[in-house]
């Protein structure tokens, strides 16, 4: 049932969208999401943390849980399932075997020829799988699940390679997107972008896509990012109507009723990244 990356994303490409991934944490999260995608007639990318599968039970427990309701919700429309910011060949074989149908191998902390060698043993078991493969040149900024990292520009030359030599089906190339919330407006390399989306061709993935205003998503589109990464603003939205809820609810204590109201806020703002990514009615 699931389907991996590579198509919706050059299909994005060449109709100048974007594709959302949007990070799960328990079923209510992926009920949200998989309802806004097929309300939305959008393709969609489940994005899973490795500390998210953790939480979640496990990426068997995740891949079980996803095609259950895919099934149970009567989901049409394209969904991909995928490790984000995986950390091993390991842990990227363990979720390619536990269903997944993409994963990303974040190598991003070594060195370039050491990045693109390691990519490169991920996309051989993965394509032989049918799972597609984002990799990530450069350093996306800001904190993720506790980590906390500087921001370092992708260089374009290493950029081309990891796409001609790696084999990748998306790329990540850090321009100064980052994790978690932007302090004032994000500075994105535009310039840079248009030059490493025209040098690879390759479909561009822009993380930390949470607080980037819709100009800049625009132009990010434009200059060829066809997967956006949204972690961080779903959190918020879903924190805040469960604090609402408890705030102003002092005796309930129905966990339905306490994060229930929470999952339609997802619904909501994946709905709308949908729409301004472009990619609502593209499937
Ligand atoms: O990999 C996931 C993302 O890059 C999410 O970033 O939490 O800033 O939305 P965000
Ligand atoms: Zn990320």
């Amino acid at each position: 049932r699931l389907v991996s990356m590579t198509d919706m994303l050059q299909k994005g490409l060449k109709g100048h969208y974007a594709v959302g991934q949007f990070n799960i944490n328990n079923l209510e999260w992926t009920q949200a999401v998989l309802q806004a995608a097929q309300e939305e007639k959008s393709p969609v990318i489940l994005g899973v943390s490795e500390g998210a599968g953790k939480y979640m039970g496990g990426f068997k427990v995740v891949a079980a849980m996803v095609d259950a309701l895919m099934e149970t919700m009567d989901i049409t429309v394209p969904v991909a399932l995928h490790l984000d910011h995986g950390s091993s060949l390991e842990k990227c074989r363990e979720a390619i075997d536990a269903g997944f149908s993409s994963v990303m191998i974040d190598n991003s902390k070594f060195p370039i020829d050491e990045n693109i060698q390691a990519t490169k043993s991920v996309v051989e078991y993965a394509h032989q799988k049918g799972a597609s493969v984002e990799a990530e040149v450069g350093s996306v900024g800001g904190t993720e699940d506790g980590v906390t990292g500087g921001v370092q520009y992708a260089d374009a030359q290493e950029c081309k390679r990891m796409v001609d030599e790696a084999g990748i089906d998306a790329l990540a190339a850090a321009l100064g997107s980052v994790h978690g919330n932007y302090v004032g407006e994000p500075k994105l390399g535009f310039d840079e972008m248009k030059e490493i989306s025209e040098l690879t061709g390759a479909p561009l993935v822009l993380h930390g896509g949470s607080g980037i205003p819709t100009h800049q998503i625009e132009k990010a589109i434009q200059y060829g990012h066809t997967k956006i990464n949204v972690n961080t603003e779903l959190q918020q939205v879903w924190t805040a109507k469960v604090r609402e809820v408890l705030a102003n609810d002092a005796d309930v204590y129905d966990p339905r009723k306490v994060i229930g109201p929470g999952k339609e806020e997802i619904v909501k703002t994946t709905k709308a990244k949908m729409q301004e990514f472009g990619s609502s009615n593209q499937a």
